[in-house]
């Protein structure tokens, strides 16, 4: 393989909490190693609108507290076609960039191995996304930030419910993950959690609320937005028609969830993922993904990544969290 001397970093997809620490440690630890580093703003929408900035240690001064992404990011359609990533290949030689540290989802991962399959370009990417749903980490960077962030929503939403004596739907984000719902609602003390990796039969739930009414005056259910009763106001709407002891109100926290300065984990993680990452590419790596397993930085196939890509519901955190909710 031919020497690398030149890394693109950027990031794809959602925006998540930490991104810019692993930018900081993508850049720093390049550079540290005698290589040149481009950012490349709006990930793979800007290697074909050729959106290439030179990166130097103090170009990422000040966003290690920074939410958000300081590179900017994009969903791009003309990347998913052979001719797209052709006309981003010729940009990304042009500039002399021979390898990669994508910093995103599936989605981002998908479009790397596509890269360095179709043109022979190193990549090696960080799994960053608030839903925590890649294959090969126990942890993306943001999950931790976000389910925080859900946290605080949840505590807050509480003091209304129980002065007003309501029963709050309160929709979390996650795609098709239940992860930030299930852990959430743990945290957030929540009666129920409807999750997409499990079923629960809206007869169910009533039956549920109506034993929980009995000894509470509210009530908090937190709904990932990927359950198959179709989300919050949904699910409303059908425990209304049967169940009248509270008045119900609904809470969507959309985007919310994914601004906001990351936590001390996602900024140690963005931090070790990202000098993993430019470490891993010098060491002659290639189309891998650096993740955290046991506190432990280990190495995965992309290919693996990205189609065991899912959130492996754990039953017994939901088993104790019925329990817990009694
Ligand atoms: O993947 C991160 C995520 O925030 C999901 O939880 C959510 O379903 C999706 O992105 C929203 O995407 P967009 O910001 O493009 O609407």
């Amino acid at each position: 393989m031919a020497e690398i001397k030149k890394i693109g970093v950027f990031t794809s997809g959602g925006d998540a909490p930490g991104m810019n620490a692993c930018i900081r440690a993508v850049v720093r630890t390049a550079i540290y190693m005698g290589k040149e580093v481009v950012g490349i703003q709006q990930g793979y929408q800007g290697m074909i609108d050729k959106k290439f900035v030179p990166m130097d240690a103090r170009s990422v001064r000040n966003i290690i507290q920074m939410g958000g992404t300081v590179l900017k990011t994009a969903r791009c359609m003309d990347f998913r076609t052979p001719e797209g990533r052709a006309f981003a290949y010729k940009n990304l030689k042009e500039e002399g960039i021979d390898a990669l540290v994508p910093i995103g989802g599936d989605g981002t991962f998908t479009g790397a191995e596509f890269l360095s399959r179709e043109f022979d370009i190193p990549v090696v990417c960080v799994p960053g996304t608030i839903d925590n749903d890649l294959y090969g980490s126990d942890y993306t960077l943001g999950y931790d930030t976000a389910t925080n962030t859900v946290i605080d929503a949840i505590d807050k939403i509480r003091d209304t419910a129980a002065s007003h004596d309501r029963l709050f739907f309160v929709e979390v984000m996650g795609r098709d993950s239940g992860c930030i719902a299930l852990h959430a609602g743990i945290a957030g003390g929540a009666e129920a959690i409807l999750l997409p990796e499990k079923e629960t039969a809206i007869d169910e739930l009533i039956e549920k609320l109506e034993q929980s009414a009995e000894k509470k005056t509210s009530s908090i259910v937190i709904i990932a937005e990927g359950d198959k009763n179709g989300g919050a106001y949904n699910v409303a709407k059908r425990v209304k028609e049967k169940f009248n002891f509270y008045d119900i109100k609904v809470t969507i926290l959309g985007h919310l969830q994914r601004g906001g300065s990351p936590s001390s984990f996602d900024r140690v993680l963005g931090g070790r993922l990202g000098y993993a990452a430019v470490k891993s590419l010098l060491a002659g790596e290639n189309r891998k993904m650096v993740g955290l397993r046991n506190n432990k930085v280990e190495l995965t196939d992309l290919h693996e990544a990205i189609h065991n890509h899912t959130f492996k519901l754990e039953e017994d955190l939901l088993e104790m969290a019925n329990i817990l909710s009694i």
